[in-house]
């Protein structure tokens, strides 16, 4: 049977642990779970199966293994040494029989976002961010048609546009938007996405290195490796639709409670083909996952065992293939979810209602 493997990491580190060794979450303090991860070998997570592809009733099975890294810990080592655990975490995947293997949240962040880890493995290697990135627009363009906003008339800002993800969906989003605020750190890798995409067509484009300037727009995507919390209740304008992709998330939940008036969402959650079992609880519904994810298995589906989405710069090509690639498996964006739960029509509705 054609299989994948999948990386996931602690996000959060005293939660995450306790889902697989629940005493040493529970006994162990934080600061004590960040510097024993330093010496923790990969850890086999689970088998999956039951995942089908709806267009050739083709099965594969699968496998979750965990880098112990927590993300401050990847973020303050050197690339180097993060490269080598998620290398020996990809050979525990070849000898499981995994033809490819993706790369988690921040296992595809660290260093050159997976080119370096690709090229010592054997096996192909995805990041997984272009079908985030395609999912990321699919959640937007729901979540618009759903507030009645006409994107034409729209400023969408895209935080961490020098970004792998913030980059591709920028572009691809640039054509039906009526402005494009991009946000980054550094000016200069602003100015070289922002003629990147002027190569491409987009015209209204605006430049920015302050987060709070998302204050100009009606839609923002947040998509950075910030490791925290970085959009704040005040930058956000009423009636604001803000897709949160960024794993951990940019947007806390005290946001969402402060500001009512406001509509805050995750990117990239997608349904499963077939009867998905992970055999773990890493988070997600049952039969939903990360694009990420979601991306892995549709290549094991399609049989395509090579290198998809590595580096920082993606294609919009290749975000449209494996959309396409996704969809004839039979891959579906989830409902619009928000820290957790299904958004419920109640708060579109108000935050429509608090608009005019
Ligand atoms: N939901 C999902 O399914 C899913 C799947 C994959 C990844 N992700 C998440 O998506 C996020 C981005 O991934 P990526 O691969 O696109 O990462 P990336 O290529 O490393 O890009 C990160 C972006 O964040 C910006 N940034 C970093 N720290 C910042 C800070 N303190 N303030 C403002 N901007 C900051 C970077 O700016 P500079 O250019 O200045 O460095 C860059 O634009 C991560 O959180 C990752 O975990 C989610």
């Amino acid at each position: 049977m054609d299989a994948f493997a999948f990386i996931i990491h602690p996000l959060s580190a005293k939660r995450d642990v306790a889902r697989k060794y629940p005493l040493l979450g529970r006994v162990l303090p934080e600061p004590a779970i960040d510097f024993f991860s330093r010496f923790w070998p990969p850890v086999y997570i689970s088998h999956v199966t039951g995942v089908r592809s709806l267009a050739t009733g083709k099965e594969i099975e699968g496998w979750l293994i965990a880098v112990p890294y927590t993300v401050q810990r990847m973020l303050h080592l050197s690339p180097g040494e993060v490269y080598r655990k998620i290398i020996a975490a990809g050979r525990l995947a070849e000898r499981l029989g995994a033809q490819v293997l993706g790369l988690g949240a921040y296992t595809s962040v660290v260093g050159d976002g997976g080119v370096t880890i690709a090229r010592a493995l054997d096996i192909a290697v995805t990041s997984g961010d272009s079908y985030t990135a395609a999912l990321a627009i699919r959640a937007v363009r729901e979540a618009m048609r759903r507030m009645e906003y006409e994107p034409a008339a729209v400023t969408l800002a895209v935080v961490g546009a020098t970004g792998a993800i913030g980059g591709v969906v920028a572009e691809g989003l640039a054509g039906e938007v009526g402005s494009l605020l991009l946000i980054g750190r550094d000016q200069p890798r602003l100015e070289s996405v922002a003629g990147r995409l002027r190569a491409a067509g987009a015209k209204d484009l605006q430049l920015s290195t302050a987060v709070a300037d998302i204050q100009r727009a009606e839609v923002v995507i947040t998509v950075t490796s910030a490791g925290g919390y970085l959009v704040r209740p005040e930058y956000l304008r009423r009636g604001a639709v803000v897709c949160d992709v960024s794993r951990p998330r940019d947007v806390s939940w005290q946001v969402a409670q402060a500001r009512d008036d406001v509509l805050v969402f995750d990117g990239g959650l997608v349904q499963v083909p077939g009867a998905v079992d992970f055999g773990f609880d890493y988070g997600p519904p049952p039969t939903l996952t990360f694009g990420c994810v979601a991306e892995t298995m549709a290549l094991a589906l399609e049989g395509r065992f090579e290198d998809y989405s590595l580096g920082k710069n993606l294609s919009v090509d290749r975000m449209q293939e494996i959309d396409a690639l996704a969809e004839k498996h039979g891959f579906r964006l989830a409902a619009l979810r928000s820290f957790e739960r299904e958004l419920p029509e109640e708060t579109i509705a108000r935050v429509k209602a608090n608009l005019y």
